[in-house]
């Protein structure tokens, strides 16, 4: 396996997201103080900390081999490089937002406007659709400031808890675009190098995975058994194992998040009891 080397965001909303990410993958490194380059000592790779907005540029030219970065920013920047993986961690979306105060009336409010953002492509995109002619001020940070300082109508800017559109005074009026994490590669990545992506990207979707569900483990009436099948249709089939008690088994499966609860209250209702609920740390499938 050829050694690759990774970009990730040096500091900001991404940064703790995909440390995690790398170190749930097993990768052993220590991420501390300015460092930009990281080596990992238990699999072949370095990790660069970046700048987000010069990410894309770095993996095109084959600085990095791949990244990690935000769709928003890869989209953005129009770069020759592919979407390996999208990632589950940071949701966010680029929006329009005005002060507070102003009365939105629809797209067409625009019109003539100033508007303020570090997203021109994105936004001349979402303008050219609508048939608004409005101004475009590129600024590359603090785009929220911008009103308030009298630079803008609007702003076009990324809104994530949207706690900084609420302490700069402005509301998101309409949404633009959603963005999450993605994994992006070069383009001539070698064999070797594609070799330890594939290593990668194993153990990402491992962990992924993993986060989407959760053990359980349950006590049941052995009478009851075919109907919990019925509950889990989904699941390959649930472990069953006799309990000292007679009459009762106990159960084991996995279960994902989204219909966690639903589930849970049927297996109540026909008479489960000890409900354990275990998360998963990797799984693979
Ligand atoms: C965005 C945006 C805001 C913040 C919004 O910046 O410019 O500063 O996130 O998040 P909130 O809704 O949770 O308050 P981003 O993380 O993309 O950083 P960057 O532009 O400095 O790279
Ligand atoms: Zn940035």
């Amino acid at each position: 396996m050829e050694k690759i080397k990774i970009a990730i965001q040096k500091s900001g909303r991404l940064n703790d997201d995909s440390v995690d990410l790398l170190k749930q993958c097993g990768m052993s490194f220590s991420a501390m103080g300015n460092k930009l380059i990281a080596t990992v000592s238990n699999f072949p790779m370095e990790i660069l900390f970046l700048r987000d907005d010069d990410i894309p540029q770095y993996v095109q030219d084959g600085v990095a081999d791949i990244g990690i970065l935000g769709e928003n920013v890869l989209i953005e920047t129009e770069k020759q490089v592919e979407i390996s993986e999208r990632l589950g961690f940071g949701k966010c979306r680029l929006s329009i937002a005005v002060p507070r105060g102003i009365e939105f009336t629809g797209v067409k409010f625009l019109e003539g406007k100033k508007i303020a953002t570090s997203y021109p492509k994105l936004l001349t995109q979402y303008l050219t659709k609508h048939s608004v002619k409005a101004t475009i001020e590129e600024i590359s940070g603090s785009v929220e400031i911008a009103p308030s300082i009298g630079l803008a109508d609007a702003v076009c800017d990324i809104v994530s808890s949207g706690s900084t559109l609420l302490t700069n005074g402005l509301k998101e009026v309409e949404k633009i675009f959603d963005s999450e994490a993605v994994l992006i590669k070069g383009q001539n990545l070698s064999a070797a190098k594609l070799e330890t992506l594939e290593k990668l990207l194993f153990r990402i979707r491992a962990v992924n995975t993993a986060k989407k569900c959760k053990y359980v483990l349950l006590n049941i009436p052995t009478n009851k058994i075919d109907e919990v099948k019925t509950i889990l249709p989904g699941m390959k089939s649930p472990t069953i194992l006799p309990l000292a008690m007679p009459g009762w088994s106990s159960l084991h499966s996995v279960i994902s998040e989204d219909d966690f609860w639903s589930v849970i209250d049927q297996l109540k209702s026909i008479g489960a009891q000890g409900i354990l609920i275990v998360p998963i740390e990797k799984m693979v499938i």
